[in-house]
């Protein structure tokens, strides 16, 4: 069974998590699972950026994201090479680490 270790973040998870995954489960799915509440504020349909997350390890071994996530996540905050939705991102059979970037965009705004 493929684990996610989610690094710690302030508020969400702030002595980080091991996760158990299935095979096939979102990463969103499974922190939400686990009572890590990261934002999901269009309900997971690939249109916001919210559950953004960015995969420290593992993330060759996810699907590649497709056009649209792309398209969505150039609007994220704090963008990296290995930024993912969490909506749209499939646990395989490998394990994951997870960082929870610090803001999501709502946030950001919030703050200027
Ligand atoms: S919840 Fe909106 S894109 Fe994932």
């Amino acid at each position: 069974m493929p684990k996610i270790i989610v690094l710690p973040h302030e508020d969400l998870c702030p002595e980080g998590a091991v996760l158990d995954a299935e095979t096939g489960e979102t990463v969103l799915d499974v922190a939400l699972k686990n009572g890590i509440g990261i934002e999901h504020a269009c309900e997971k349909s690939c249109a916001c950026t919210t559950c953004h997350v960015i995969v420290r390890e593992g993330f060759d071994s996810l699907d590649e994201s497709d056009e649209l996530e792309d398209d969505m996540l150039d609007k994220a905050w704090g963008l990296e090479p290995e930024s993912r939705l969490g909506c749209q991102a499939k646990v395989t059979d490998e394990d994951l680490v997870i960082e929870i970037p610090k803001y999501t965009l709502n946030h950001a705004a919030e703050e200027h």
